[in-house]
């Protein structure tokens, strides 16, 4: 790989849109939580976690992902999840974070709604004031259970309405389309959040349209079987719908074959308006910086395109134009310094 790029990918100030700070549960952690509270899980060393986490679809994820955050139990463990990730972006450079949770996975097995929140929103604090993290938080349903359940959690969120920025929809897709949430989305609007929702990883295109037709989302988590609907390709590009693409989770997750397969760049060359994204990087044996470097490795993605997806991690963001400034601009003299140019600016 070109060292340069390498160097560039490293030391770009970045935008992470998709992350599940579930999914960053890291296998020394899980394993010493479960011992903490007394819990029996069905691995006991790291090498047989990672044994398990050979996985064949959405589901096979799902499964353990759930049974994995089954050890976190109090807001102190709320807390040291989110610390170590925060730490992880300050290390590369991921200056813009939207950090994705599941309460109902919690609250489901009776923990409560304000432990979640307050171990996850003491870790915010602390990276937003020891190194100027930027963080918004993200709030999920869980689509595989119904749309009373997503009511309740909206309902339950009041109390933190001010630091939660938008409402996502999240975990299985097959048979859970959009549509089942029209309500708890028209809700949450209401309430002034923003909103986002996983379609099109392994759900068909027509999830992506009833995401934003029924729930009025303004932007999708994957999206990459857009490609399968040449018309929904063109609405996307001309209305700018950001789409949070992650390379090694469909990878892991059997979405494609192989990263030599995967058509991010394709996305990118059509006009669409994809980011990079690492989804569970504990579960998927990559960090975002990884997911890049896959990209030049295996897709032999150029200087010009890998500005234009960070570039695109921060214009897919929930932060306002004038938030994003600043940051486009350190991204764009980062490139300067690294002799890398936008496609375009070669010529003018
Ligand atoms: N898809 C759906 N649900 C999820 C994912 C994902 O990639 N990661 C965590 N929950
Ligand atoms: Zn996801």
């Amino acid at each position: 790989m070109d060292q340069g790029l390498e160097a560039f990918l490293h030391a770009v100030p970045k935008a992470e849109l998709h992350l599940h700070i579930e999914g960053t549960l890291e296998p020394t952690m899980l394993l010493g939580l479960a011992e903490r509270h007394g819990l029996s899980m069905p691995w006991s060393t790291i090498e047989e976690i990672e044994a398990a986490y050979r996985f064949e679809d959405l589901q096979s994820f799902l499964d353990l992902y759930y049974l994995g955050a089954s050890v976190l139990r109090d807001a102190e463990d709320f807390h040291a999840l989110a610390r170590a990730y925060l730490e992880r972006c300050r290390d590369q450079n991921v200056v813009h974070l939207e950090m994705m949770f599941d309460p109902q996975t919690h609250t489901d097995r009776g923990i409560a709604f304000d432990v979640v929140m307050e171990g996850l929103l003491g870790a915010v604090d602390e990276a937003r004031a020891e190194w100027g993290q930027s963080v918004r938080l993200i709030m999920c349903f869980l689509r595989h259970l119904d749309e009373r359940s997503a009511l309740e959690t909206l309902q339950r969120a009041l109390p933190f309405r001010e630091h939660i920025d938008a409402v996502g929809l999240d975990s299985g897709e097959r048979g859970n389309p959009p549509e089942k949430f029209a309500r708890a989305f028209a809700a949450a609007r209401e309430q002034g959040y923003a909103l986002t929702a996983h379609a099109g990883e392994e759900g068909p295109p027509a999830y992506i349209t009833g995401a934003l037709d029924t729930l009025g989302v303004q932007r999708i988590d994957h999206g990459v079987r857009c490609l399968e609907d040449p018309a929904l390709v063109e609405r996307l590009v001309a209305e700018r719908i950001p789409l949070t693409v992650c390379p090694q989770s469909n990878v892991r997750l059997c979405v494609y074959r192989s990263m030599a397969e995967h058509p991010i760049l394709e996305m990118l060359e059509r006009g669409l308006s994809v980011s990079v994204n690492s989804d569970d990087p504990a579960y998927f044996g990559g960090q975002l910086v990884d997911n890049y470097l896959a990209l030049a490795r295996e897709l032999d993605m150029s200087g010009a395109q890998a500005l234009s997806l960070v570039r695109g991690s921060f214009g897919g963001s929930l932060l306002a134009p004038a938030e994003r400034a600043p940051f486009l601009a350190a991204v764009d003299a980062a490139a300067a310094s690294h002799g890398i140019v936008r496609v375009g600016d070669r010529a003018s």
